[in-house]
Formats: structure tokens, C-alpha cells, sequence
């Protein structure tokens, strides 16, 4: 058997794994198996995890204090050289852990070679992934802070603002601007409560799983996850290492949030068209057409829309990485990564997009009052009306039908009609109906908790910036 130790006498061509090795790794496999080219953005949480699980070591009597002291100050030293961009990223050291204890032992020598005792890269990985998503989860909260915290704004300034409502895209009942804002303040709200709920199940320490078994080291767990802000060490060394659910959970919590912001966007986008004429974005938010030169497009939010389906399409990558997988740890997860990381980049810049997109949005009342008197919009007002004039609602709503029929065959809307043609329909209308097929009285008469009233939108209004406070990030 030809042996192909490397010229330094070690085997699998100086890798941190290579003593059962003879032969090197092949150029193409090093580099399809390497994952440091993506996970060198975990340095941090590496870093952090390897002083805390070193600090624990001294603590138990697995190494002696000096030796952690020597570790700990070399991985100081070369989270320095990392951040002021002095480190040399190895592919053939396949990954962020294997880059950053190589070069712990190329620093302080030997004793570097101590730092693995007692875990595995599994437990390692897993540790730095959650501090990573944990971190992340708050930053996503403060981002989604200032975008619901913009929506309440807005809606306090437009509360009186009548638009039409829509079902179907077809005008069905006036609301106000205000009322609408709230709603997807409503949406945003669950979205913090997702989040917040999936960071508790992310704050669980794998540390100390090692390889999937434990360790046969006094280790203390308890120890290394409080070192590390973690609510308690996972319960089960092979669950520890091969769970990704948290990262799943993030990924769907994130695909609901795209789905809410693809859902403002499309409608910013709507409102912005010429057709529709509710709102102008400024044109710092917009771009312009290489060929008519009258083009204002709302850029901002179509890409956003457009984004949508990245977050999307990483959920279903992790649902389906973990899919089938035994356990415990397998290398698939190293697939875990990108998704996690591209999700995350694009929620914040959506989310951020968004926070600044909401406050610069300037609204046209005149033309949204307008459009929500058109299209007979008040026909339930009228329906109402004679549901407490006696009718049932049923036969309301059939004499209500025909009464719109024929003013629309006439081009006219409902508070056109004379006495006259209304008697036509029922003879319970009187002069009073013209002051509920007012689209103020329309929206004035839903006021009961959640309706679009003015003053329940106020109300709505302080019951958000309770809530707000009450999730205000530090
Ligand atoms: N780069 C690997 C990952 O991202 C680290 C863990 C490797 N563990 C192993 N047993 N090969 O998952």
C-alpha cells in the first residue's frame, strides 16, 4: 500500500481528522465538502463557544488554568486578526472550526491542541448556529419594532381618512387609511409573537453533545450554556446535534413575514398606479424607465414582492434537508447554512426597506374619498337602514339589489336617487337614508371594538402603542 503522507511525516495531507488517513483528500472533494467559504460569517459564535466550553474545562479540572488562559487568549488574539481582515481562510481546512483551531495551535502551540477535548464539531456547529439564529431573532424584533411602530403612526395620521375597502379588488365598503394600516400592523404583530416564540426553542445549548453520545470528561453543560446565555443544555446528546428545528421554525416565522410584506408591497403597488392614485412614493423610493420617460416605478416594493420567494423556497430547503435524515448528526446539515443566512439577509433588508418605505408614504384623500363613494359602496349602509326600519335583512338585501341595479344603469350612485325612484323600492326610505349613504356615516356606524370607526381606530391606535411598549427592543 503506497503511503501518501504529506512531507511533514502527517497523514491525510495535514488535515485535523487525517490519522486513520493515508491518502489525500482529492482537490474536487475538498473543495465540495468544504464549507468555509460560507460558515467563516460564524467565526464569532465559534469563537465564543470554544472560550466558553475552554473556561469550563479549567472550571472542572479537564485542563489546568494556564492551559485555558493560553487558549482563550489566543482565540482573543485571533478574533482580532479576523476582524481587522489579518486571517488566512484555508479551504483545505474545510470549515470555520477547523480554520480557527488550526491556527489556535499555529499560535500558542500545543496546548492548542487541548481546546477539542470533550466535543465534537456536531455540538460545536449546532452551538454556533442557534447563538448565530439568536442574535438574528432579535435583530429581526427591532427591525419589525420600527416598521409596526411606523404603521401606528401612519394610521394615527390618516385615522379620518375614508378609502374604499376592498373584497374580491372590487370596492366593497368604505374604511378608513388608518383602519387599513392597523391591519397590517395586525399582521406584523403575530409576526413578533412568532418570533419570539421560536428564539425560546433556539436558546437550548447542544454544547457538550459532542459527537452525539456526550462526553467521558467530567463536563459541566449547565455551565457552558449559562456561560453562553442559553436557557439550559438540551436534554438528549443525539437530538442536540442532529436538531434543526429552530432553524425551520425561524425559516417559516420569516416566510410568513415575507408574506405579509409581499402583501403591503402589492398593494402599495396598486395604489401607486395611475388607475388607483391613493398614494405617491418619494422619488428617493423609486426608479425610472430606460425607454418612457414619463415612468415613476414603485422599484422598492416589487422587489420586495419578488423576495418573497427566496425566504419561501429556503423554508422548504431545511424542511427538506432534515427530511429522512437518521440520526444523528449527518453531513447534510452542513447544507443548513445558506438558507438560514440568505434568509436572514433578506428579511432585513425587506424589513428595513419597509420601515423606511411606510413613514414617506404620502397619501391622497381626496382621490381615496372619491373612490370610496363610487360603486354604490354604501349599498349595505342602505340594506341596514331598512333592516331597522323592519325589514329582514334577506329582503333588504333584494330591494337593496334591485335599487343598485338601477342606478347604476343609470350612471348614478345611491345618494343620487330622488325620494321618488328610492319609493320604487321601498316605501320605508324617507329623506333621513341620504345621511347614511354618506361614506363618513358609513364608516361612522361600524363602531364597535375592531371597526373601522375613526374613534375605534383611535382606540385600536392605543392599544398597539401599549403593545409596542411593551415589545420595545433594548
Ligand atoms: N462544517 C460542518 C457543518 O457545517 C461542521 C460539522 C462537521 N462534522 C462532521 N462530523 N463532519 O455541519
Amino acid at each position: 500500500m503506497s503511503d501518501k503522507r504529506d512531507k511533514k511525516g502527517e497523514s491525510g495531507a495535514g488535515k485535523l481528522w487525517g490519522g486513520r488517513f493515508s491518502e489525500s483528500t482529492d482537490s474536487f472533494i475538498e473543495r465540495f465538502t468544504a464549507s468555509v467559504g460560507f460558515d467563516v460569517r460564524l467565526y464569532k459564535q465559534d469563537i465564543a463557544g470554544s472560550i466558553a466550553h475552554a473556561t469550563m474545562l479549567a472550571e472542572t479540572g479537564v485542563l489546568s488554568e494556564a492551559e485555558a488562559r493560553q487558549i482563550i487568549g489566543g482565540l482573543e488574539a485571533i478574533r482580532a486578526d479576523i476582524e481587522q481582515g489579518r486571517f488566512r481562510w484555508s479551504v483545505a481546512l474545510e470549515d470555520v472550526h477547523m480554520n480557527i483551531e488550526a491556527a489556535l495551535t499555529a499560535r500558542i502551540g500545543e496546548v492548542g491542541k487541548k481546546l477539542h477535548t470533550g466535543r465534537s464539531r456536531n455540538d460545536q456547529v449546532a452551538t454556533d448556529l442557534r447563538l448565530y439564529v439568536r442574535e438574528e431573532i432579535d435583530a429581526l424584533r427591532a427591525l419589525l419594532w420600527k416598521l409596526r411602530s411606523a404603521l401606528v403612526d401612519l394610521a394615527e395620521r390618516e385615522a379620518d381618512s375614508i378609502m374604499p375597502g376592498f373584497t374580491h379588488l372590487q370596492s366593497a365598503q368604505p374604511v378608513t387609511f388608518g383602519h387599513h394600516m392597523l391591519a397590517w400592523y395586525e399582521m406584523l404583530e403575530r409576526d413578533d409573537g412568532r418570533l419570539a416564540d421560536c428564539r425560546k426553542r433556539v436558546n437550548i445549548s447542544p454544547l457538550g453533545a459532542a459527537a452525539l453520545a456526550g462526553a467521558s470528561f467530567p463536563i459541566d453543560r449547565a455551565r457552558t450554556a449559562e456561560l453562553l446565555g442559553f436557557e439550559a443544555p438540551a436534554a438528549n446528546s443525539l437530538d442536540a446535534v442532529s436538531d434543526r428545528d429552530f432553524a425551520i421554525e425561524l425559516a417559516a416565522a420569516g416566510s410568513l413575514i415575507m408574506t405579509h410584506l409581499s402583501r403591503i408591497s402589492e398593494e402599495l403597488v396598486l395604489w401607486m398606479s395611475a388607475q388607483f392614485g391613493f398614494i405617491d412614493l418619494p422619488e428617493r423610493f423609486c426608479t425610472g424607465s430606460s425607454i418612457m420617460p414619463q415612468k415613476k416605478n414603485p422599484d422598492v416594493p416589487e422587489l420586495i414582492r419578488g423576495k418573497t420567494g427566496r425566504v419561501h423556497g429556503h423554508l422548504v430547503s431545511l424542511l427538506t434537508l432534515m427530511k429522512s435524515q437518521p440520526l444523528a448528526y449527518n453531513k447534510d446539515n452542513q447544507e443548513d447554512k445558506e438558507p438560514v443566512f440568505d434568509l436572514v439577509d433578506t428579511l432585513k433588508d425587506c424589513l428595513f426597506a419597509c420601515g423606511e418605505l411606510i413613514p414617506a408614504i404620502e397619501c391622497n384623500r381626496k382621490a381615496m374619498r372619491e373612490a370610496a363613494g363610487k360603486a354604490c359602496a354604501t349599498a349595505t349602509d342602505l340594506a341596514d337602514y331598512l333592516v331597522r326600519k323592519g325589514l329582514a335583512f334577506r329582503d333588504a338585501h333584494e330591494a337593496t339589489g334591485r335599487t343598485v341595479a338601477f342606478a347604476l344603469a343609470r350612471g348614478k350612485e345611491l345618494h343620487q336617487l330622488t325620494l321618488d325612484e328610492f319609493a320604487g323600492f321601498s316605501k320605508l326610505i324617507e329623506s333621513d337614508v341620504y345621511e347614511i349613504l354618506t361614506v363618513d356615516g358609513s364608516v361612522a356606524a361600524r363602531d364597535h371594538f375592531g371597526g373601522a370607526a375613526p374613534g375605534q381606530v383611535r382606540k385600536a391606535i392605543v392599544r398597539a402603542r401599549a403593545a409596542l411598549a411593551e415589545s420595545k427592543p433594548d
